[in-house]
């Protein structure tokens, strides 16, 4: 059942200031299924008794429960594969402006379940073997407590690995482990797993060769998306790259980014 007109509008407020959500109302069955879990564990018979609660409600575990709730983790290994391979071809580049410092610096904000992390991380992995004195560091950073639990864990299902990983991959960089498939130390050790909002200052998160934000711009209006985007645009070493996803791009939005030539989705800082 639809949540009256009054819930959506408050929904709708609290997810955008909370997360940066943009609900529309053809979302609005999305508010019954992902949170009449949350109400019946917390005794709600209804979804209109628990609204009512949360409107003044100070707790945040509840609060953050909802937001998480709402928030989409579809993800998956080398989603969408060709930034995987754009990612090698802008590598030299990285390479030639480090002067001195030999650590190449990543951050997969809005990182999901942390695919999108050990993607860079395999990647990484066969590029630098041949290339002694190069290291990497990969932080991968989310909105969503429980999904970066799973990403830390670096423990994945039959159905997840068979998701973009080939079988000689899964041979190499993950161990076996019941009917799972746990990500070996030495890929895990490479990254560091964080919540971090996009919406707020990231002046913890440090300075990056690469940033990839990929397929949470799309849940944003324009607004959020240029404030989401200038912010991380401070975190952009001066010869870095930032990737977006395959349905994002920064038309018509006034942020500090030009295009990189053949590379569509993937952005320098401009001037
Ligand atoms: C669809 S997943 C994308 C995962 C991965 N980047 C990919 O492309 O496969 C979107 C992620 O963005 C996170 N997210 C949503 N709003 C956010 C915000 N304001 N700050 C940080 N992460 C956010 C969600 O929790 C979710 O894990």
């Amino acid at each position: 059942m639809p949540v009256s007109e009054a819930d959506f509008a408050f929904y709708k407020e609290f997810l955008f200031k909370l997360s940066g959500l943009s609900l529309t109302p053809e979302k609005n069955y999305l508010l019954e299924s992902r949170l009449s879990p949350i109400a019946s564990s917390l005794g709600y018979t209804d979804l209109s008794a628990f609204t009512a609660f949360l409107k003044t409600s100070k707790d945040n575990t509840v609060i953050q429960a909802v937001v998480e709730a709402m928030t989409t983790n579809e993800t998956s290994f080398f989603r969408d594969t060709k930034p995987f391979e754009r990612l090698k071809e802008v590598l030299p580049d990285i390479e030639k402006n480090k002067q001195g410092d030999r650590t190449i610096k990543f951050w997969s904000a809005a990182c999901s379940s942390g695919q999108e992390a050990y993607s860079i991380a395999m990647t990484m992995q066969d590029y630098l073997a041949a290339k002694p004195g190069w290291k990497y560091q990969i932080l991968g950073t989310d909105i969503s407590n429980d999904i970066l639990a799973k990403a830390s864990s670096g423990t994945y299902n039959q159905f997840e690995v068979q998701r973009g990983l080939t079988i000689q991959m899964m041979v190499k960089f993950f161990t076996q482990d019941g009917p799972n498939w746990k990500v070996k130390d030495e890929l895990r050790k490479m990254i560091d797993f964080k919540y971090a909002n996009l919406l707020e200052n990231l002046n913890h998160i440090g300075s990056f060769d690469i940033i990839m934000c990929r397929n949470v711009l799309i849940y944003f209006n324009l607004d959020t998306k240029t404030q989401v985007l200038r912010n991380i645009a401070t975190k952009l070493g001066p010869h870095g790259y930032l990737f977006l996803g395959g349905c994002e791009s920064i038309m018509n939005l006034d942020v500090p980014y030009k295009g990189v030539d053949g590379m569509p989705g993937i952005y320098q800082l401009a001037g």
